[in-house]
């Protein structure tokens, strides 16, 4: 990492320390010291606010920053050609350009040494659990959402030094289950997604649609239906067959789907293979008096100690609620693989529901307990509006990637790009992924958000594609510099020192942040940093690259500037990487 920053806090703070009073218990440390960055580039590239020693040296801070300014110049501790002065309640610090990117070039292009791979997590273990589909329908638009942000936070933590399961609870029993596969039963004959040509799981998602017709002609459907529950919890072996056959076929199309959005898990788990675990939890927790038994004999918990409601954890007939597999999947969890945090990825109207849990595996003793977290995340709607799955109107997430795929393609034929590109299919493809990631992630994720096909693919703006471009662009600048080479024209050599222009500075100064980027969205589990960063990267190497000219500079020069935009590539990739955006060396 980067020192400056550091070595600057310890000596703002060492310049503190000889002001300080006689009477003055202890010492202030680099810690204490916060680090800006001035509003304006012209009032230096680092500012430390003194308002917050104020009392402490009995001082305003005005008169602190003077202080400090002259206790530096007696010390002469500071690096030759970095320039400080006082300005009003502030020391800003204009650090030297020169040195800055020596040592910044020696980071980025150590081939040893990946560059934004801060510590900050080494040593331990955290579980992401997030997607969790249910096995009546296919993944839909908030799942993309939900999906881009548990592999991009799992990618951040891993940047981070943590090591990292992720993991899925598939939700394939219960009576919504039965939903479908009632309409299936009773009017299916025979059909297969392979006789229909339908991808598997909007075949069963279908049915699921077919059931709430069905509903509503005939009221006994929704009876028919629970009693296919209580079958499948008998284990009726028709039952149990036809469930593990359309199981299949929602599991294997969901699997596709994650296979085409770059999705992956360590392991799956099954709610029909921890229920019953949540069940003998439950009632085990009934015997040591932990939860309570109503006169229709469903078990409960009082959490109302906790600020919390009563909850039912088994009905009257015995059978299991949603929370009582996710008592038992916690605990295989745990026993699976004992982690120092478990973070659940899942929606916002879900916040209650982990409330509950949480307290529950609390009042079981379970010492991991406390360390699960919900990360809540807010809806995604479209222009047109919020659709229900009931009616088979909900934004279907393979529907989607199509249509933006098909409008990525026209815009690289409206281009004229399709020669150039070999394979347009497949670069539209990764155009349509880059675009629904990267506005997805750009959200802080509690925020609801509205998600605008159209606008996510422009070429131009804060978007997706154009992150993609500027890989492409500068991969073809690099590229060029290699035939130069090749054909033996003299390349120069590589001297930091010479880039000064105030592009080139910005753009030095956004490339040292970011391991402390990466560092800040893994601690907030937040990717809309990294979203960010890579909206200010592009924009900085956009400066650049209008700003200073490259291959035509003169020899030494022209070398250094494309070094830079090998470490901006270097940098672009690894951060598209993390927010699971496609890199495209072409477009
Ligand atoms: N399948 C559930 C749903 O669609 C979400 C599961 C969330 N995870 C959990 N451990 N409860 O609502």
């Amino acid at each position: 990492m980067l020192t400056y920053k550091e070595s600057w806090k310890a000596r703002i703070a060492a310049a503190l320390n000889t002001l300080l009073p006689e009477s003055a218990q202890g010492s202030i440390d680099p810690s204490q010291v916060i680090a800006e960055v001035p509003p304006q580039p012209e009032l230096g590239d680092l500012g430390f606010p003194l308002f917050p020693f104020a009392k402490l040296l009995r001082k305003s801070p005005s008169n602190i920053a003077q202080a400090v300014v002259s206790v530096l110049d007696v010390q002469g501790t500071t690096e030759p050609g970095d320039r400080y002065s006082a300005e009003g309640p502030y020391v800003n610090v204009r650090l030297h350009r020169g040195r800055f990117a020596q040592a910044l070039f020696a980071l980025l292009l150590d081939e040893t040494h990946p560059y934004g791979r801060p510590e900050t997590l080494k040593g331990s273990r955290i579980m992401v659990e997030f997607s969790s589909p249910n096995t009546n329908k296919p993944l839909h638009l908030g799942h993309l959402r939900n999906d881009i942000l548990g592999e991009s936070i799992s990618r951040i933590l891993m940047a981070c030094g943590a090591e990292v399961r992720k993991v899925c609870i598939i939700n394939d029993r219960g009576v919504h289950i039965c939903k479908s596969m009632l309409a299936y039963k009773e009017a299916g004959k025979g059909q297969t997604p392979a006789s229909e040509g339908i991808k598997s799981d909007h075949f069963v998602g279908d049915w699921y649609v077919r059931f709430h017709q069905m509903s509503r002609e005939d009221p006994q459907a929704e009876v028919r239906a629970q009693a296919l529950l209580r079958q499948w919890e008998a284990g009726d072996q028709e039952t149990v067959a036809l469930w593990t056959r359309m199981n299949a076929w929602a599991v294997e199309g969901i699997k596709e789907t994650y296979q085409r959005t770059g999705i992956s898990f360590d392991q799956f788990y099954f709610e029909s293979q921890t229920y019953l675990k949540g069940k003998a939890e439950v009632l085990n927790g009934l015997e040591q008096g932990l939860f309570y038994k109503e006169a229709d004999g469903a078990v409960w918990v009082d959490l109302s100690a906790e600020q919390l409601d009563k909850k039912v954890l088994l009905r009257k007939d015995g059978t299991s609620l949603y929370i009582t597999q996710d008592i038992g999947t916690a605990i295989f969890r745990y026993q699976d693989w004992p982690f120092d945090r478990l973070v659940y990825v899942v929606g916002s109207e879900q916040q209650y529901h982990f409330k509950v849990l949480f307290s529950i595996l609390e009042k079981l003793r379970f010492e991991w307990a406390k360390n699960c977290f919900h990360l809540s995340y807010g809806m995604v709607h479209l222009p047109e509006g919020k659709m229900k799955s009931r009616e088979g109107t909900v934004v279907d997430a393979d529907d989607l990637l199509d249509r933006l795929k098909s409008l990525a393609l026209k815009e690289i034929r409206d281009k004229e790009r399709e020669e150039a590109l070999g394979d347009p299919e497949a670069t539209a493809e990764k155009i349509a992924l880059g675009a629904l990631h990267y506005y997805l992630l750009q959200v802080s994720p509690v925020k609801d958000m509205l998600f605008k096909p159209q606008e996510s693919l422009a070429f131009n703006g804060n978007t997706g594609p154009y992150l993609q471009y500027m890989g492409a662009r500068i991969s073809s600048l690099l590229h060029k510099q290699e035939q130069r080479k090749h054909a033996g024209e003299e390349t120069g050599t590589l001297r930091p020192e010479l880039l000064v222009e105030d592009a080139e500075w910005e753009l030095l100064k956004t490339l040292g942040e970011y391991p402390e980027v990466v560092a800040e969205a893994a601690e907030r589990m937040d990717p809309s940093l990294l979203a960010t960063y890579l909206y200010e990267l592009a924009k900085a190497f956009s400066r650049f690259y209008h700003d200073c000219p490259i291959l035509n500079a003169a020899p030494d020069l022209a070398a250094t500037r494309i070094g830079l935009s090998q470490g901006v590539v270097r940098v672009l990739q690894d951060a598209l990487y993390l927010t699971g955006i496609p890199f495209l060396a072409m477009m």
